[in-house]
């Protein structure tokens, strides 16, 4: 199964999925890190896998719908089936969403629909909410909504800063983004069927 990650930043989510032999030997095949921002750590850890990185800026293009054709014309020639998004910080517009209808799956840091958008870890944190969590879901038009695949709580412990419940988020998304694509992978070679 042949994907793309769309990634904007730090990369730790983009990183567990290339590194797992696990999802390599299940056929996973990530052809292209797509990436609008050119400084972004992210592209680091792509270079270490030696995955190839699409560099696509928003600015360079007269609209969204431009800058997602760019990329709809970078990826089908690929033969990409699923894009998955790992902190790409940009809302995916139809252009993009009908060129990939239901293939497109995001991770968020929180129990979705609470605290979509951004600073979620944060605003769950500020709130005192004793159980918060991390959402893989299908995206549609909206903000971190469309059809949800996996949600895992994590509790936050008394002596938790923000900083240590971050760190459990992410492991969380982690271990979470792995099963999923296992479990994905496993459905497009007819398992289980
Ligand atoms: C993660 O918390 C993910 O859920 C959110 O953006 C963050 C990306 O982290 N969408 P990283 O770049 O994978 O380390």
């Amino acid at each position: 199964m042949k994907v793309a990650i769309f990634a904007s930043g730090n990369g730790s989510n983009f990183e567990a999925i290339a590194q797992s032999e696990e999802l390599k030997q299940a056929g996973l095949e990530i052809e292209v890190l797509v990436c609008d921002q050119p400084k972004a750590h992210v592209i680091k850890r792509a270079e270490k896998y030696h995955i190839p990185v699409f560099v696509n800026r928003l600015a360079d293009f007269a609209n969204r719908s431009d800058y997602e054709q760019a990329i709809i014309d970078k990826l089908k020639p690929l033969g990409i089936e699923y894009i998955l998004l790992a902190g790409y910080m940009k809302v995916v517009t139809t252009t993009l969403l009908s060129a990939y209808p239901n293939h497109i799956i995001n991770i968020h840091p929180s129990l979705l629909p609470k605290y979509s958008g951004l600073e979620a870890i944060e605003r769950a944190y500020e709130a005192n909410d004793r159980v918060t969590g991390v959402t893989i879901h299908y995206i549609d038009e909206g903000v971190d909504t469309g059809p949800i695949i996996k949600q895992c709580k994590v509790v936050r412990l008394r002596n938790d800063t923000e900083d240590s419940l971050e760190q459990r988020i992410h492991q969380t998304e982690h271990q979470m983004y792995v099963e999923v694509i296992h479990d994905l992978l496993n459905k497009n070679n007819g398992v289980g069927k």
